[in-house]
C-alpha cells in the first residue's frame, strides 16, 4: 500500500496540505486494519481535492471511484506519477442532487468521506453511500463531523481522526 515516505518522494510534500495521508500514516494502517477485502473490491471516496488519499485507496482496492464538487488541477499528474490512474474513476458533481443520483447508480464496498467537516455534511454524505455497509470517515475529530459519527455509534481511532461505521447485518454477533 502506498505511504506517506512513498508518496512524498514521488509527488513532493507540498502535495498533501489538506490530505488525509499524514507522517504518521494512519491512513493505511486504519485500511489495514479493516480486515480482508476481496480482490475486486470496489471503494468510493467523497472529496478528492488533490488525489492524495484517491491514489492510497487506489493501491488497496481494485478501483477507486472519487467524487469531488470541484476540479483540482494535479490530480491528474498526480495519479500518474503514483502509476494508480488506470485503478482511478474520477467524477465532478455541481451539487447534492446530482452526487445522489450518481452514487444511486454505483455499486462499492467501501466508502470514504473526506469532504465538509460538519455535522449537517457528514450526515448528507453518510446517507448517500451507507448503502455498501462499511464507511470510513476522515477528521472525526471536527466537533460536527464527532457528533455525527457518535450518532450513528461508529468507531473512533485512539487519534480520534477516523472513524469506522459498520451496518450490522443478519447473523452479526
Ligand atoms: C479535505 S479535501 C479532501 C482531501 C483528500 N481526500 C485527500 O486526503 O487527499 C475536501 C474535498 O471535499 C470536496 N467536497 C466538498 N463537498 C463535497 C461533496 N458534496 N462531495 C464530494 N466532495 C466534496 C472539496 O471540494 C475538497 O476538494
Amino acid at each position: 500500500m502506498l505511504n506517506y515516505e512513498t508518496v512524498c518522494a514521488l509527488v513532493g510534500e507540498g502535495m498533501l496540505g489538506q490530505s488525509a495521508l499524514n507522517a504518521e500514516n494512519e491512513l493505511p494502517s486504519i485500511l489495514s486494519q479493516l480486515g480482508h477485502f476481496p480482490d475486486d473490491s470496489i471503494c468510493l471516496e467523497l472529496g478528492t481535492l488533490r488525489g492524495i488519499s484517491t491514489a492510497v485507496l487506489a493501491s488497496c482496492f481494485k478501483r477507486v471511484i472519487t467524487i469531488d464538487t470541484q476540479y483540482h488541477s494535479h490530480r491528474l499528474s498526480n495519479w500518474l506519477k503514483l502509476n494508480v490512474e488506470k485503478k482511478i474513476e474520477p467524477y465532478i458533481v455541481v451539487d447534492y442532487a446530482e452526487e445522489e443520483i450518481l452514487i444511486g447508480r454505483l455499486d462499492f464496498d467501501i466508502a470514504f468521506i473526506d469532504t465538509i467537516h460538519d455535522e449537517e455534511n457528514t450526515r448528507k454524505a453518510f446517507e448517500m453511500v451507507k448503502k455498501c455497509g462499511l464507511v470510513l470517515f476522515h477528521d472525526a475529530h471536527f466537533e460536527g463531523v464527532k457528533k455525527f459519527v457518535e450518532s450513528i455509534g461508529a468507531s473512533i481511532s485512539d487519534s480520534g481522526i477516523y472513524a469506522v461505521w459498520r451496518e450490522e447485518r443478519n447473523g452479526d454477533t
